[in-house]
C-alpha cells in the first residue's frame, strides 16, 4: 500500500484541478502537502493562494521553493489537517473555495528507511510522520496480543492477525522488535506472498502506520473541519487509497448531503420517511456518486494510481 515505484508522481492532478476550478482571488487548501505537486498546479492555474499543510517537517525544502517562486500566496503551515480551522484561523483565514486531501504516506517517507515505514528497505521502527508521539516499536512491544491483532484486523484487513500477533507477542518475550525488517521477516514467516506479487507484510504495516499516525482519525477530522470553513459552493475533495479510507469519505458525503440510505427497510416508516421527517438542509451537493479513477495512462506509468479514488462535494450555502 502506497509503496509502490511511482510515488512521487501527484495522482490524479489533472482531474484534481479540474474539479477545484483554480480562479484568480479565491483561496484553496492543500492538507497534504507533500513534494507540493497539487499546489503548485493551483498556484500555475490562476492567480490564487494556497495554505498548505503537513505534519511532516522535511516538506519544509518543497515548501520554501513554492513560497519563493509564489512570493504573498503560498503559505505552508506546519501540523494536522485535521486541525485546519485553528491552523489557518491563527493566520485571520476563516472561509476558503477549495480543499484537497491526497490520503496516505509521501514517496519521501516510504523511501527513507530510516523513517521506518517501508518493509522493503531495513530501518527503524518508527513511522511517524511527524516525529512526535509513539513509535511503531512502541506499538509492536508495549500492545496486548488482542490490541495488536484488532489493529492489524481494522486497520490493515488482514486476516492473519491472530497468528501475526501471537508471533509478535512470543519473538518480544526473548527482545523487542526494533527494525522493519526484522518485523517484515516474521509476518513474511506467517503470511504467503500472493500471486499478484503483494509482499506479505504490505497489509500490517498499513494497519501499524494508520494506527500510529491516527490516520482515519486524522480525515474524520478534517472532513468536519471543512463544513464550517468552506465559502458556499466551496469544494472538497479526497483523494484516497483504500477501502478504510474511501468508506470514510463516502459515508460522510453520503450523510452530508442527505443521500444516506442508512435506514432499514425493514424499521417502521410510520408513514414518513426518515429523510422528509427531520430532513436539515443538505451542507454539501455531490456532482457524481461515483468516484473518479486514474486513466489507463496513469494507471500505467504509476502504479499508486491503480488504487485512487478521488471523491468530490460542493458546499451548499446552509449553515455549518
Ligand atoms: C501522499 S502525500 C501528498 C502528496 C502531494 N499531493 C504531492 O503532490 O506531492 C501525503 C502527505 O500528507 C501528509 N499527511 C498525512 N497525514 C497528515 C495529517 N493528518 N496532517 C497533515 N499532513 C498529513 C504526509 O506527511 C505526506 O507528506
Amino acid at each position: 500500500m502506497n509503496q509502490e515505484p511511482g510515488a512521487h508522481i501527484p495522482v490524479l492532478l489533472a482531474e484534481v484541478i479540474e474539479a477545484l476550478q483554480p480562479a484568480d482571488g479565491e483561496i484553496y487548501v492543500d492538507g497534504t502537502f507533500g513534494a507540493g505537486g497539487y499546489s503548485r498546479a493551483l498556484l500555475e492555474a490562476a492567480r490564487c493562494t494556497v495554505y498548505a499543510i503537513d505534519r511532516d517537517p522535511n516538506v519544509a525544502v518543497f515548501a520554501d521553493k513554492l513560497a519563493r517562486a509564489f512570493p504573498g500566496r503560498f503559505f505552508w503551515l506546519m501540523g494536522n489537517f485535521g486541525d485546519m480551522c485553528e491552523l489557518l484561523a491563527a493566520r485571520g483565514v476563516t472561509q476558503v473555495d477549495g480543499i484537497v486531501l491526497d490520503i496516505g504516506v509521501s514517496s519521501m517517507q516510504i523511501d527513507s528507511a530510516e523513517r521506518g515505514f517501508s518493509f522493503r528497505q531495513d530501518g527503524p521502527l518508527d513511522m511517524r510522520m511527524d516525529a512526535s508521539g509513539q513509535t511503531a516499536a512502541d506499538l509492536v512491544n508495549h500492545s496486548s496480543e488482542e490490541e495488536l491483532a484488532d489493529i492489524l484486523y481494522h486497520y490493515g484487513e488482514e486476516r492473519q492477525a491472530r497468528q501475526i500477533a501471537r508471533a509478535i507477542v512470543k519473538a518480544r518475550l526473548t527482545a523487542p522488535i526494533t527494525r522493519t525488517g526484522e518485523l517484515a521477516a516474521l509476518i513474511r514467516r506467517i503470511v504467503k506472498g500472493s500471486k499478484k506479487g503483494i509482499d506479505p507484510a504490505t497489509r500490517s504495516f498499513q494497519a501499524i502506520r494508520i494506527k500510529v499516525n491516527d490516520e482515519l482519525g486524522e480525515l474524520e477530522r478534517a472532513l468536519a473541519a471543512s463544513i464550517p470553513l468552506l465559502a458556499p459552493r466551496g469544494r472538497l475533495l479526497a483523494v484516497t487509497f483504500h477501502s478504510l479510507e474511501d468508506r470514510i469519505v463516502k459515508q460522510f458525503f453520503q450523510s452530508r448531503s442527505g443521500e444516506t440510505r442508512g435506514e432499514s427497510r425493514h424499521l417502521p416508516h410510520f408513514g414518513v420517511t426518515q429523510k422528509t421527517a427531520a430532513a436539515p438542509l443538505p451542507l454539501f451537493l455531490l456532482p457524481r456518486k461515483k468516484p473518479v479513477s486514474a486513466g489507463e495512462p496513469e494507471a500505467r506509468l504509476n502504479a499508486r494510481a491503480r488504487s485512487a479514488k478521488l471523491r468530490l462535494a460542493i458546499r451548499t450555502e446552509a449553515a455549518a
